[in-house]
């Protein structure tokens, strides 16, 4: 018989299985998709079969893959919402900070908050102006509700930012707000931009609207701010 270790060549799967059984330390190259199988592997009765490691780790890299696949799918999904994630442009962040005129007795509330690009970085403003100014960050997505929950755990200012999983639209806004004053950022789809305009009015307290690049139909803003893209402030006053 061949010595302990021989090199091979294997044109076909079962031949590697043959020799295995007889018991000699096989080297072999193996034949199918070397690309995903790797390169040679070592097999025979008194070691393991690295062949199996390698199609486990292989498949547990497929199914990590699939996955990322799959939750960037659902973050644009209409399932997921019926409006999708686009985040506010990064250079527009300072102009709607400043915008949002960060004080003690105010409620910056997110709606459809996305991954909390205009939260943390109010929130990190508010912090270095010693400010107590609370944030709500709202969205209906779990994904990026999860992200939030992540980059909340490790902000600074995390006592005074909440994170919700919901729909905006069935909040209990009055209960959220208490006795500050409102304010609700929006970048949403621009045909859900007058029902917000509704919900906040039916409120019926003092609170503004910053609505990041849609104006709201049938709104008049008081303040228009050239970003990027356009922020459009409005104010929502008591009937
Ligand atoms: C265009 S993204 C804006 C993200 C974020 N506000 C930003 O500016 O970076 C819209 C977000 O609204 C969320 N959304 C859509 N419909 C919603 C609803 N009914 N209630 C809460 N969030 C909603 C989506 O999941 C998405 O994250």
């Amino acid at each position: 018989m061949a010595p302990a270790q021989i090199w091979r060549d294997v044109g076909m799967a079962d031949k590697l299985v043959s020799k295995t059984n007889e018991g000699n330390l096989v080297r072999v190259r193996l034949p199918l998709a070397p690309h995903i199988f790797g390169g040679s592997k070592t097999c025979g009765h008194n070691s393991p079969c690295e062949f199996d490691s390698h199609l486990r780790h292989k498949m547990i890299n497929l199914l990590v893959i699939a996955t990322i696949i799959i939750i960037i799918l659902y973050f644009f999904s209409s399932h997921a919402s019926p409006i999708p994630y686009f985040p506010t442009n990064k250079e527009d962040l300072p102009m709607i900070v400043t915008a949002l005129r960060l004080a003690n007795n105010q409620v910056v509330i997110d709606l459809g908050a996305g991954d909390g690009a205009v939260v943390f970085a109010a929130a990190s403003e508010a912090q270095n102006n010693r400010l107590t100014t609370q944030f709500v960050a709202v969205d209906i997505n779990i994904v990026l509700v999860a992200f939030m929950l992540l980059r909340r755990h490790f902000h600074p200012n995390k006592a005074h930012i909440t994170i919700l999983h919901g729909d905006m639209f069935l909040l209990h806004y009055k209960k959220i707000i208490g006795p500050k004053k409102a304010l609700f950022y929006i970048y949403i789809a621009p045909w859900f931009t007058k029902q917000v305009h509704d919900m906040v009015k039916e409120l019926n307290m003092p609170s503004k609207i910053l609505s990041y690049f849609y104006e709201i139909e049938g709104g008049t803003y008081v303040k228009k701010t050239n970003g990027v893209h356009n922020l459009f402030e409005y104010t929502v006053t008591k009937r």
